[in-house]
């Protein structure tokens, strides 16, 4: 499959996120799409993800002047055009031939930034050149720190503005469906970013296997120092849940956090994001922006994210799906309907733009919006 141009192609008959994963299940593989679907141990945490956001009632003001509603805003340096942002997910190829290169294609054409991760299956340098819009880099830190060092060195040269350490993956989880599946790449698909990088070899069955060889599991508060030391440009920190560690950030030199649990890939009963949130962001105290991610599927979904605090949300699977079902143009059409979502609920709460979104629009189980 060529390039898609998202401008031109179009987009599938689908009106909401739920539509566009029930197609991607048709045209994925049951392994793909198990991978992308799929969540860590017995998966509560995965539905209450999705479940908590839904639990969150709204308090709409009414006969306000919502002729105009703006949802631009500005996070490290870039103007976005709405707060919705593109998580970093893994293996982009199993979806689409082209992989990542269709997947920032997409971002560009919705205006959406970009987050790649370092399991990429395209090389951070091709995607940086095939880029036209804002992207950052998400960064698992390898046993090897030179080869490390010299990924993030080619990220900033290819244009990542920002680096985004995930630290919530010291080990492996427990992902039953793709041990059962001994999902792997494909032949001919690689993690381009680690060519040349030596894996530790691990002989254990896989009963008994624990650490990932793209994973390093020294990893510590040091390792955000030594990131910082090399990094040109911001470091912002993906994966927190506790207040403690949230304030942590505030002694380091971490741009931003992002409150996340992996989409609930990892380990399983820790809460749903939304119910870190609160906490972390008053940690923090307006010292950081926050960003949060896990089972967005909703305009109100980011309507309430803000509300509660956060700067702007990543999605993961939403747009993995688009990927997969329609390309680039799957993956704007992911973005352009959580924000045109993210407008009517914006409109209906009376909130024309980002900085209206208060908590007095939470509504309180007296009954009583929240003040
Ligand atoms: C298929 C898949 C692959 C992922 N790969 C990565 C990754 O390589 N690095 C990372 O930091 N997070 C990864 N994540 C987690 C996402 O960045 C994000 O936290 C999560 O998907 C958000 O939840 P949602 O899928 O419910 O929107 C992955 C998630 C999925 C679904």
């Amino acid at each position: 499959m060529g390039p898609v141009d998202p401008a031109a192609t179009p987009p599938p008959d689908v009106v909401n996120c739920h539509e566009l994963e029930a197609l991607a299940r048709e045209r994925l593989t049951p392994q793909a799409f198990a991978y992308v679907a799929g969540g860590s141990g017995d998966e509560h945490t995965l539905a209450w993800n999705v479940e908590a956001w839904s639990r969150i009632r709204l308090a709409p003001r009414f006969l306000v002047d919502v002729s105009s509603i703006d949802t631009t805003l500005r996070l490290l340096g870039h103007d976005l055009a709405s707060p919705v942002v593109l998580a970093p997910t893994a293996s982009h190829r199993l979806f689409h031939p082209d992989g990542e290169l269709e997947t920032v294609r997409g971002a560009a054409a919705a205006e959406a930034l970009y987050v790649q991760s370092t399991l990429a299956t395209v090389a951070v340098g091709e995607v940086g050149a095939a880029a036209t819009g804002p992207w950052w880099f998400q960064v698992y830190i390898q046993r090897d720190r030179g080869f490390t060092a010299e990924l993030v060195a080619r990220a900033e040269d290819a244009g990542a503005s920002a680096l985004v350490l995930t630290v919530d993956l010291p080990v492996l989880g427990a992902r039953d469906t793709d041990r059962r599946n001994s999902l792997g790449l494909p032949v001919g698909v690689e993690y381009a970013n680690l060519r040349g990088l030596e894996l530790v070899p691990d002989d254990l069955p896989p009963a008994r296997r624990v650490y990932n060889p793209h994973l390093d599991p020294t990893v510590t508060w040091r390792d955000v120092d030594w990131l910082s030391s090399v990094a040109r440009v911001p470091v912002v920190l993906k994966g927190v849940l506790r207040a403690d560690d949230a304030r942590r950030c505030l002694d380091h030199d971490v741009a931003a956090v992002v409150v996340s649990n992996h989409g609930a890939r990892n380990l399983d009963t820790v809460p749903a994001t939304v119910e870190a949130l609160p906490g972390v962001v008053a940690a923090v105290d307006g010292r950081l922006p926050v960003l949060v991610d896990g089972g967005i599927r909703r305009g109100t979904d980011v309507a309430k994210a803000l509300i509660l605090g956060a700067t702007a949300v990543l999605i993961g699977r939403p747009y993995v799906w688009g990927l997969a079902v329609h390309g680039a143009a799957g993956v704007k059409l992911v973005v352009d309907m959580l924000r045109t979502e993210l407008e009517m609920a914006m409109g209906l709460l009376g909130a024309p733009t980002l900085a209206d979104l208060g908590p007095d629009l939470l509504w309180d189980a007296s009954g009583e919006p929240l003040r």
